[in-house]
């Protein structure tokens, strides 16, 4: 088994419709390259077997792509990552496969990651860097979870959604609007004109750090349905002020929870990561808590705050210096959990 705290690591993200491959070299990321797939914005959503064939297409460009930009050498390479899971099956076997052929070529040891223990660890890619223990939200089109990360490899769920997660909300509210997938960016845009306090929806409550974000959905869907039938073009000349009434409501949802974690644990290192850490409104509102409750804050670069390899690198980095290897049996388990 290689022998070195300075590994060179090729990692590879596959888990739903982004295919991407990163380089680290002794912790640091090197590249982060990125194909976004285009394809499912006119079906309004992923549809998973268009996304498995893209993975495909791009995957042997994507690779080059990171080992040309990064000057490495394919035999410098101490081990090959991948995300095992989370994710859509057909698009995770892409990446499996793709490692499990390169590893067996180049005859390397493989690293199975999972997504979402890799959006937490992304913070670690660039300074600042939070010091354990510390709270994560994670929240993405899949899921919301809050985190306690007691060291780069212990990770435990304190807190997650029972039905839908909060990118989930964004994209269908946006879905209803008549706006294009993934609608979250897009009402994060809007709500950046509109009067956040227009509109009112109502609470959803769930016992202790648990999310649950289907009652808005449907509560969302009940609004739009009645304020229509008063005015048929109500969304065109409202737009602004229902995206910043929605996303303030969806951001106070998500803050309630993380400060009730932060009471309970006493902690104030407190991060936010995944898709929806990309959002203005949340970030805003994270940065005037913070300030209240002082707390210490981590948001990471946009670049490694949706799906991205650099962040599998960053996790396959400190599975290799504890020698977690995986073995040519491995297989990508689409519901993955956090500690698994
Ligand atoms: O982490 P991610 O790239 O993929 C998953 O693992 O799901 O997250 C994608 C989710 C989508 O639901 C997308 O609408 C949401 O993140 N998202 C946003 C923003 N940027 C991405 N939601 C709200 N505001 C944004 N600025
Ligand atoms: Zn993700």
């Amino acid at each position: 088994m290689v022998q070195t705290l300075h590994p060179t690591i090729l990692a590879i993200e596959s888990s739903c419709d982004e295919t991407s491959a990163s380089v680290i070299r002794s912790g640091k990321v090197l590249n982060n390259v990125i194909a976004s797939q285009e394809v499912h914005h006119k079906h309004g959503g992923v549809v998973p077997e268009l996304a498995s064939r893209a993975h495909q297409q791009n995957i042997l460009r994507v690779v080059n792509e990171a080992m040309d930009q990064s000057g490495i050498k394919k035999n410098e390479l101490n081990a090959i990552a991948f995300t095992r899971g989370p994710g859509l099956m057909g698009s995770l076997l892409v990446g499996v496969s793709f490692a499990k052929g390169m590893a067996l070529a180049l005859d390397i040891p493989m690293i199975e990651v999972n997504h979402m223990e890799a959006h937490v660890l992304a913070h670690f890619i660039s300074e600042p860097k939070p010091q354990f223990p510390f709270l994560c939200l994670t929240v993405s089109g899949g899921h919301t979870q809050i985190v306690l990360v007691k060291s780069f490899l212990e990770l435990k769920v304190l807190g997650q959604t029972q039905d839908d997660a909060v990118g989930e909300a964004f994209d269908k509210a946006a879905k209803m609007m008549g706006l294009p997938y993934p609608g979250g960016p897009l009402i994060d845009n809007y709500a950046k004109l509109g009067n956040a306090s227009a509109f009112k929806f109502s609470q959803t409550s769930m016992p202790d750090l648990d999310f649950s974000f289907s009652g808005i959905k449907t509560a969302f869907l009940y609004f739009l349905r009645d304020k229509k039938k008063e005015d048929e073009n109500f969304v065109e000349k409202n737009l602004n002020d229902i995206c910043a009434s929605l996303q303030r409501h969806l951001v106070q949802m998500l803050l309630q929870k993380l400060k009730l974690a932060a009471q309970q644990t006493g902690i104030k290192e407190i991060a936010i990561a995944g898709g929806v850490a990309a959002n203005s409104g949340l970030r805003n509102a994270l940065t005037d808590l913070a300030k209240e409750l002082n707390w210490k804050i981590f948001i990471p670069e946009f670049q490694y705050c949706t799906d991205n390899a650099a962040m599998i690198a960053m996790a396959a980095h400190y599975k290799f210096l504890e020698g977690k290897f995986c073995g040519m049996d491995v297989a990508p388990v689409p519901n993955l959990e956090v500690g698994y």
